[in-house]
């Protein structure tokens, strides 16, 4: 793991000296997020210590943003395919609402955010399958939550992929995928406000959730555009979590070219 640590933190280190050298010498328009890090960063050169990022800070951030962002769309675009492969008539249905609106042409921002079928199967996939299965908040002082005392110190866990598959919450059929129950919004879908909460919620909710479901819906017009798709008879079906929830044998899907 140290060894790890180390190659990542060269690697970074490189790509952040490269950005630094290319800032100074007027090269580019840094325009991205690590520009506005390493902005960051070079206020607190000027001798405003506080107010900056150091450039450990900037590391540590590139880390957060490349796992929280990467991992996590990535796993739910896996399962997206899996359970559409499962449920061809809802592959059908996302295909033809994409087809209506773009037909074959690239998607536009505003199109994509009016996609409803495509975007209750996300939601649904989200709910049977979040990449985060628990969250974890830990105590700092003593205080009590629901009638329940807690001193300082103690680790709570939020059992999230839990909490989605609760058929008090979600009905007899919560275990089962049905993106028709997001049909008029999440609030309508469930009896608890508060019961889905794939991207977490509060002060630390997903800073990323919006650019995620706009990145799926990107991959997945574009797949749904151009193939469909079916289970190679190879697939087994053993979500486990490393950290995020994976298909532990991996998504062997077999594409067909439109
Ligand atoms: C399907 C995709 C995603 C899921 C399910 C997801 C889920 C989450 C969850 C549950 C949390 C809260 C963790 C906690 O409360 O302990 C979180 C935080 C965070 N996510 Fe995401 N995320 C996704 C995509 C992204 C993307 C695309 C980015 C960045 C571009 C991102 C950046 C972050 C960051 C920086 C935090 C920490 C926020 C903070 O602590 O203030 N995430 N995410």
């Amino acid at each position: 793991m140290r060894e790890i640590d180390r190659e990542i933190r060269k690697i970074l280190r490189e790509i952040i000296g490269k950005r630094e050298k290319a800032i100074k010498n007027g090269e580019t328009d840094n325009d991205d997020l690590l520009g506005l890090l390493l902005e960051s960063n070079m206020r607190q050169s000027n001798g405003n210590a506080k107010l900056g990022l150091s450039t450990e800070d900037v590391i540590e951030e590139c880390k957060l943003f490349y796992f929280a962002g990467m991992e996590t769309t990535s796993v739910l675009l896996t399962w997206t395919l899996i359970l559409l492969s499962m449920h061809p008539e809802w592959q059908e249905r996302a295909r033809e609402e994409v087809l209506s609106h773009f037909g074959r042409a690239k998607p536009d921002f505003d199109s994509l955010s009016r996609l409803k079928t495509v975007t209750m199967i996300l939601y649904e996939v989200l709910r049977l399958y979040p990449p985060a299965t628990f969250l974890n908040r830990r105590t700092y002082k003593d205080m009590e939550l629901g009638g329940i005392k807690y001193p300082a110190g103690v680790n709570l866990l939020l059992p999230l992929l839990f909490i989605h598959h609760d058929p008090d919450i979600w009905g007899k059929d919560a275990s089962e995928f049905n993106p028709a129950r997001f049909a008029d919004g999440i609030s309508n879908a469930t009896k608890h406000q508060g019961a889905f909460f794939p991207f977490g919620g509060g002060p630390r909710i997903c800073i990323g959730q919006n650019f995620a479901l706009l990145e799926a819906k990107m991959a997945l017009c574009a797949i749904l555009q151009r193939f469909s798709f079916e289970l190679s008879p190879s697939y087994t079906h053993a979500p486990y979590t490393v950290i995020t929830l994976h298909p532990q044998h991996g998504a062997p899907i077999r594409l067909k070219k439109l």
